[in-house]
């Protein structure tokens, strides 16, 4: 397995997984990879590791550069399995004795995950020297985890950024300019909606110190734990999680439902067909054939998210529930809700989505549509209501 050089005496020595599609929950259907990078100054540094069973794959890249067993510590940025899960195996090939540094949370998480595994665990202070190079380390909590930090070499203006500016894209390319655009950004796009959407907040606040700080301006190549290395235009992708935390709503609605004998299934068709006549981009997304996280990735930039499900046994549809707690989950802000749903003798379940929007903080225009049985064309004057009601509010809501 080869190496990649990303600058003078750094390389990318991560790990490519073409087969994952099951990311904690999350679909990924191009797989990903999980990038960590060495860095051959006099200190000989390895950047994050990989999830466990790429251990071979990281430590023959590295054996391309150095003997695995002259690299003098580890920096970790994140704790989560897919960087450290082969933490144990990594250090014991390397040299047990060897430090691993990170945040204090860092310290701690790792310590709770790998009891008992030996880890010469050190908390790591503002910056540290490597020789020619140095390193300075920015707190991130929750970008992804409490524990999370990125790494900056200032000699060259580099980021280790670790889950920040990442995606989920397995490939035998690693740099953002060998693809285009149009490509990465649904990319992108995906990743945040289903990875950093609960954590906003914090994310404008890092954006705001890191620009205050002036380190913005002096950073020349980004090196995120997932997908591409970004030594085009790094710009790019920041300026994108600008406009992303906003989470400013674009004049769109995602329909999403389940259907037992296809009378809910009508009802979107319905609802989709008059907020498409109303000039709404309208996402149609069956859950028979989209997975939670692609609704995710399509709510992310709409305005509204309308949710339809039968009634099973008193109960909202389980996929529907499924949903539901997913998107709760994710904590998404500045929508409008709406439910519907057909069923054939008691009803309960559209009217637990519509409580569990509200519950969501989901702002509603209306209350929800329900049809016993099969609904017909002649009685469809509240499903067309609905649309009209939503579309309105959409226009009111909406940047665009
Ligand atoms: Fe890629 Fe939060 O781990």
């Amino acid at each position: 397995m080869e190496p990649v050089k990303i600058a003078e005496n750094v390389y990318w020595v991560g790990a490519v997984d073409y087969d994952i599609r099951d990311f904690h929950g999350y679909l990924t259907p191009h797989g990903s990879t999980y990038n960590a990078f060495l860095i051959t100054d006099k200190e000989i540094t390895l950047v994050d590791t990989v999830r466990h069973g790429f251990e071979e794959e990281l430590l023959s890249r590295i054996s391309k550069i150095v003997d695995p067993t002259k690299i003098t510590r580890v920096v970790s940025n994140h704790a989560e399995m897919d960087h450290s899960g082969s933490l144990p195996g990594i250090m014991r090939a390397i040299g047990l004795e060897k430090p691993v540094y990170a945040s204090s949370l860092g310290v701690k998480n790792l310590a709770g995950q790998f009891q008992g595994e030996g880890l010469n665990l050190q908390t790591v202070g503002k910056d540290m020297s490597l020789g020619s190079y140095s390193l300075q380390f920015i707190e991130t909590r929750m970008i992804h985890w409490p524990d999370s930090m990125f790494s900056f070499i200032p000699e060259l203006g580099l980021l280790f950024s670790q889950d920040g500016f990442g995606m989920h894209y397995a490939s035998v390319e690693r740099f953002d300019d060998q693809f285009e655009e149009s490509f990465w950004r649904p990319l992108a796009l995906n990743y945040f909606a289903n990875i950093l959407t609960p954590y906003t907040v914090q994310i404008s606040k890092t954006l705001e110190a890191v620009k205050k700080s002036g380190l913005l301006e002096k950073i020349k190549i980004i090196c995120p734990d997932h997908g591409f290395i970004w030594r085009k235009d790094p710009g790019k992708i920041v300026e994108l999680y600008g406009e992303l935390v906003t989470q400013r709503p674009k004049k769109k609605a995602v329909i999403a439902f389940d259907t037992m004998w296809h009378s809910t299934e009508f009802m979107a068709r319905v609802l989709a067909d008059h907020l498409g006549s109303l000039g709404v981009e309208t996402k149609y997304l069956s859950l028979k054939n989209h997975h939670r996280s692609q609704v995710a990735t399509e709510a992310y930039e709409a305005a509204a998210i309308i949710v339809g499900s039968p009634t099973i046994n008193n109960q909202m549809f389980p996929s529907i529930a499924d949903l539901l707690c997913y998107l709760k989950s994710l904590k998404l802000k500045n929508k409008i809700g709406a439910a519907f749903g057909s069923y054939g003798w008691s009803g309960e379940g559209a009217k637990l989505v519509q409580a569990e929007l509200s519950a969501m903080g989901y702002a509603l225009p209306g209350s929800e549509v329900r049809y016993q049985w099969v609904p017909k064309e002649k009685d469809l004057g509240p499903l067309k209501d609905l649309a009209k009601l939503i579309a309105d509010e959409i226009g009111k809501a909406a940047v665009s």
